[in-house]
């Protein structure tokens, strides 16, 4: 049976940086890939994104994802099940955080029903809105090829964002990077992956092979999720 390395996030991160950073090199990507993210910091800073996501739209992204593979009815009732368990501060990281309104309504929620909980954004640019300043644990700016993780998290959500936007060379070591960033039964979800079928295969089989359950879940009647855009599953065993 294939066995999961244990490796601290710290290493974990810094491993897959630097794979990234030689693949990137291979192809003769690194100026492209630089000018790119520059650019889209830039972009940023004018917020032109379609729509600004909250809880309610996350969940509408993951519930039957989540409900199909038993983890959860949605995303707070899989985070309170594994607080129910651990005892531990929820740990949440946004690959993309944005305004920050799914993580702020999280807070909102967690703070009512008195359940720990450490929120955390990445975003190339600093987006986040007055209240979600105030009510998000931590915002790293920072690109997520380059972020150093110094933790592990009970839920790493990506809807549309950093590996959404990535190089298509890229995306399976910081889908890696971030697997291997989760706690022990913890979850990376992941909404608008633009994959051929067979690159699907490729990437769930490769994260099987490490060790990871990971599962394409087609969400044909989500209104966000089309059926290019079927949401990956990643969970630690
Ligand atoms: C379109 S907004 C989406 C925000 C939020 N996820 C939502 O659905 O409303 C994209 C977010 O992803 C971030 N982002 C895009 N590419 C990134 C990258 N390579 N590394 C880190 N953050 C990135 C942007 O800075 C921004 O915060």
């Amino acid at each position: 049976m294939p066995r999961i390395t244990p490796r601290s996030p710290i290493k974990a991160s810094n491993h897959f940086s630097r794979l990234i950073k030689s693949v990137l090199d291979k192809r003769h990507e690194t100026a492209s890939h630089k000018t790119y993210l520059k650019t889209m910091a830039e972009k940023d800073k004018f917020q032109e994104w379609p729509v600004k996501r909250n809880l309610q739209e996350y969940n509408d992204c993951f519930s039957i994802a989540l409900q199909k593979l038993r983890l959860g009815r949605d995303i707070p009732d899989y985070l309170k099940r594994r607080y129910l368990r651990t005892k531990e501060p929820v740990t949440v990281l946004d690959l993309g955080g944005g305004a920050g309104y799914f993580l702020a309504d999280l807070k909102k929620l967690f703070n009512s029903q008195q359940i720990p909980s450490k929120l955390e954004s990445l975003s190339l640019y600093d987006n986040l809105s007055p209240e979600s300043q105030r009510l998000i644990d931590k915002k790293h700016i920072i690109s997520a090829s380059e972020q150093k993780l110094t933790k592990k998290y009970d839920l790493i959500v990506d809807v549309f964002s950093a590996i959404n936007f990535e190089f298509d060379s890229v995306k399976k070591n910081l889908i890696l990077k971030y697997s291997y960033s989760l706690k022990k039964g913890g979850t990376l979800l992941l909404a608008g992956i633009y994959k051929s079928p067979e690159s699907k295969n490729n990437i769930s089989a490769h994260l099987r092979k490490q060790g990871f359950i990971a599962e394409f879940i087609d969400q044909i009647d989500n209104p966000f999720v089309n059926d290019k855009k079927t949401v990956l599953v990643i969970t630690r065993k």
